[in-house]
């Protein structure tokens, strides 16, 4: 199945070592938003972050209010889907006028962004555009506090270090982290996403799916623990995920979808095994480029990239067939790994996702062009095996 280095390779291969932490308190279930009052401290004075008034639809706008009477709260209102530098800086300024010691995000994953690089751009003295241009060298020194109250369950910033920020003037969309801008607490609280659009649940089911896939399907460094870890937040996607398409309001199938994604992205998952993320940051391409969601461009990648490098990755492809998408153990390892990208395709296909350039009118030559130079200009290369170049990057997209 694997060529010959990597059979070599692999045979050595063992955990790699690692340091976790993980600061976030998670505040779990139906009612929980009025615990913000204790969770926020007696003397902060807020900025509560929110995107484009879908809190104040639901009620979870109101929720929150209610919860931080006792305290000093300013608004920041409009982080787009796909949080933009230009938007955050007049946030940045809000915080700088006023004074701001505490950060409170009431959101989806991008409101979360966008708070946690405002957070880490108001004490900074240069651009924090460099966190992200530079990303590694200029990194925050230190930030405001975050909380969050999560509406949308699919990205998993809720409990990780990362924030993914786009520049208008640029179209580039790109990440950064620091441990100075994982959030304090988050409130999970289910009911909240009753209210989302199915576009939204689709895509937040689909982000969770891939987020493991990043982190499993690469290739075996004898990580029994990880690699079941990963199949059953792969397993309770696909078992609980289409139910709260059919049924908004089966509370149940929320709360699983909703501790599943942030289960997907918090980290655990990633201690001590190899990574891949090149479906993610060819993704984020395309979303700079063409305007297309986070989720919509991962299921057009993903299957491609796995498709492409179905030998490199046939361990753990088969792997995951088996045992996720319960493929005949008989069956041998090449076959095993065709069916799980088909089912995978199928899966992505029966929650409404569109898995090709075409469906969304995308020329795949030109876009193909398009990332390559942006690849090629950053130096970039991603995978487990550090090889996805603005090459093979284009070599993908052109069969997408
Ligand atoms: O803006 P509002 O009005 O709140 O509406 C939002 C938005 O239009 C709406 N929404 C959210 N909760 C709702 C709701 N509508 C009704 N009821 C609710 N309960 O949903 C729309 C999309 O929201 P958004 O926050 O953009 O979605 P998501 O949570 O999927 O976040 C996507 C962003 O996160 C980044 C993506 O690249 C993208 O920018 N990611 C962040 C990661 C991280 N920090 O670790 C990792 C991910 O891979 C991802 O890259
Ligand atoms: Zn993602």
């Amino acid at each position: 199945m694997t060529g010959n280095c990597d059979n070599k390779c692999e045979k050595d291969q063992r955990m790699n070592n690692f340091e976790y932490y993980n600061p976030t308190r998670i505040v779990f279930g139906a009612g929980m938003i009025a615990e913000l009052g204790r969770l926020v401290p007696d003397d902060a004075k807020v900025l509560l972050t929110y995107g484009g008034g879908s809190i104040k639809r639901n009620g979870v706008y109101a929720q929150c209010m209610e919860a931080l009477k006792m305290v000093e709260v300013l608004e920041f209102g409009g982080i787009p889907p796909n949080p933009t530098y230009e938007v955050c800086m007049r946030a940045v300024d809000l915080c700088r006028r006023e004074g701001i010691t505490f950060c409170l995000a009431v959101g989806g994953g991008s409101v979360l962004d966008g708070t946690k690089f405002i957070a880490a751009a108001v004490p900074f003295e240069g651009d924090p555009w460099l966190f992200l241009e530079k990303r590694g060298e200029v990194v925050p020194k230190d930030a405001l506090p975050i909380g969050c109250v999560l509406t949308l369950p699919a990205t998993g910033s809720e409990m990780n270090p990362f924030a993914v920020i786009s520049k208008e003037a640029t179209r580039e969309k790109r990440a950064f982290d620091s441990e100075l801008i994982q959030p304090r607490f988050s409130i999970l609280d289910p009911k909240t996403t009753m209210s989302l659009p199915r576009k939204q649940v689709r895509n937040g089911i689909v982000d969770a799916f891939v987020h493991v896939c990043e982190q499993y399907i690469t290739y075996p460094v004898n990580t029994p623990l990880q690699d079941r870890q990963a199949q059953a937040v792969l397993k309770v996607l696909i078992e609980e995920g289409p139910k709260t398409l059919t049924d908004p309001f089966d509370y149940d199938a929320r709360a699983n979808v909703m501790w599943a994604a942030t289960s997907a992205l918090n980290r655990h998952l990633q201690v001590g095994v190899v990574q891949d993320w090149s479906t993610h940051m060819i993704g984020h391409e395309l979303t700079a480029f063409y305007g297309i969601a986070h989720a919509e461009s991962l299921a057009i990648v993903l299957p491609v990239r796995w498709r492409l490098d179905k030998k490199r990755k046939g361990r753990k492809l088969s792997q995951y067939a088996r045992e996720v998408w319960g493929v005949e153990p008989t069956k041998k390892d090449e076959e095993a790994a065709d069916e799980a990208i088909d089912k995978t395709v199928t899966f992505f296909n029966s929650l409404g996702m569109p898995t090709r350039l075409a469906d969304y009118g995308i020329d795949a030559r030109e876009c193909a062009q398009k990332v390559r130079a942006r690849f090629n200009e950053r130096g970039s290369a991603f995978g487990e095996h550090g090889d996805i170049d603005g090459n093979r990057a284009a070599e993908i997209l052109l069969q997408c």
